[in-house]
């Protein structure tokens, strides 16, 4: 199929990618000269397992290009993807307005597209007559497939600017299709997802995308525009309310003398409820959770509903992040003049993403009241010290260690799950392990002669 692909983040790269690799003739499309420019070079603009392998050899064999222009790219293609950034604005609504602008495009590129052939008809890439979709005219139809995550009613929002632009309805259709993968799997998310959302109004329009998704011989849940866009907010705040609801029990378990990775390991055991997403730790961060979280809330407040229970889980994660750093300060005596080395800094492992991240937070914590800090990270330093010049960022985990007064662990790369703790410990100043995601064992800590904290337990 001829597939355009809006927006080279981190959904529409991956997706793209994919969709060339499955043999597709797919054109990504973004409007950033540089990352333009690197994409086509074979260079991924973000760090992905697996991604700049994929990229190189859809864009060796011809199934992947790069372009600028979403009016070319809509006007080769059959179905275009809408994969825009939507930043959280400020009351939490997310922001739409590039999807907007970039639909306000698509629109002009269909009037083009659907506009009878001028007479004699020149050499037509378009030979068909007729606009809809299934009928001979399928070359000219465009279903406009929004993947980027948007509050209920943006596939409506969408048909409407469309219909603006003067694009005449029977050439075009408005599928809602949710992209559920995740940073750090998201090559093996998108080629094997649990399920395949597509919400459309009309059955042929969901059609083309089942027939796009049948080579992954996936799942597939074909619903109404509405509750599909409903489907995502309500995953990815469901998982965060059950990361909130464990971290929960972990203060419990703190105050019960438990321990919070055997209540896990328990509960999880239950098949209703299930081993994953019960990791206690900082809390969940990175560029869905918060921002889905917020969004759904705000969703519901204007649609009369007072979501309290995800206010609530939004609560318990602010505070897993606050309770940590205090209880870092009260051990430390305070951060003046300490120094914390700092293992992890991507808001998660095998991403370099650091949006949201709890490093974050920390950092700015420390550096606020006095400490300063070494900090160590397999990829994502580099950014972070865009943020926090001060810092210092050093090259492995035991030059975060030198000379440190505590060792705090805030991303669980598996590069610190295999440390030497016994050399850590001689690298120290002081003797105070954090381990903010329960990584190590307190019995070997304190066996290496450090002082363990963790949360849970
Ligand atoms: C998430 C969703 O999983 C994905 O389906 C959606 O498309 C995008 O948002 P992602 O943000 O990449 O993916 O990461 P994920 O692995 O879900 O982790 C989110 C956050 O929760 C991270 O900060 C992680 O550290 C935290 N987390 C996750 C926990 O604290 N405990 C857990 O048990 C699992």
């Amino acid at each position: 199929m001829k597939i355009a692909v809006v927006g080279c983040g981190y959904v529409g790269l991956v997706t793209g990618v994919v969709l060339a690799d499955l043999g597709n003739e797919v054109v990504c499309v973004d409007s950033h000269q540089e990352k333009l420019d690197k994409l086509r070079k074979g260079i991924p603009t973000i760090y992905e397992p697996g991604l700049e392998e994929l990229l190189q050899r859809t864009l060796a064999d011809g199934c992947l290009r790069i372009s600028d222009s979403i009016e070319d790219a809509t006007l080769q293609s059959e179905i275009v993807f809408i994969a825009v950034g939507t930043p959280a604005s400020e009351d939490g609504t997310p922001d739409l307005s590039a999807v907007q602008e970039v639909a306000e495009e698509i629109g002009r590129a269909i009037v083009r597209k659907a506009a009878p052939e001028p007479s004699p008809p020149a050499p037509s890439p378009y030979p068909s007559a007729s606009l809809g979709i299934g009928g001979g005219g399928a070359d000219r139809h465009t279903v406009v497939v929004n993947k980027s995550t948007v509050p209920v009613g943006s596939g409506d929002l969408v048909e409407s600017i469309l219909r603006q632009q003067g694009a005449p309805p029977e050439a075009f259709d408005v599928v809602s299709n949710p992209e559920f993968l995740r940073e750090g799997s998201a090559i093996h998310d998108s080629l094997r997802p649990d399920r395949i959302i597509i919400g459309a109004r009309r059955r042929e329009a969901a059609n083309k995308l089942v027939e796009l998704y049948a080579p992954l011989e996936r799942p597939m849940h074909i619903t109404d525009p509405n509750s599909a866009e409903l489907i995502k907010y309500a995953s990815n705040a469901f998982l965060a309310t059950k990361i909130s609801y464990i971290n929960a029990i972990g203060r419990i378990c703190e105050l019960a003398g438990a321990d919070v990775g055997d209540v896990a390991k328990g509960v999880g055991a239950d098949q209703r409820i299930g081993h994953q997403f019960l990791q206690a730790g900082l809390g969940w961060g990175g560029s869905c959770f918060p921002k889905d979280v917020q969004g759904l809330v705000s969703t519901a407040e204007k649609l009369g509903y007072d979501f309290r229970l995800l206010r609530e889980a939004a609560a318990i994660n602010d505070a897993q992040t606050e309770r940590f750093v205090e209880r870092l300060e009260q051990s430390l005596g305070g951060f003046g003049g300490k120094r914390i080395g700092v293992l992890g800094l991507a808001f998660k492992p095998n991403t370099d993403d650091i949006r949201e991240a709890k490093s974050l937070a920390i950092l700015r914590a420390i550096l606020d009241r006095g400490g300063s800090v070494a900090a160590y990270d397999p990829v994502a330093s580099p950014h972070v010290e865009k943020l926090f010049p001060d810092v210092c960022y050093v090259d492995s985990p035991y030059d975060a260690a030198a000379g440190a007064d505590a060792l705090v662990l805030v991303t669980e790369w598996n590069e610190f799950k295999q440390i030497d703790l016994a050399r850590i410990a001689a690298a120290m100043r002081g003797r105070l392990l954090f381990d903010g995601r329960r990584v190590y064992s307190r019995q070997l800590a304190e066996r290496a002669g450090l002082e363990y904290h963790t949360i849970g337990s």
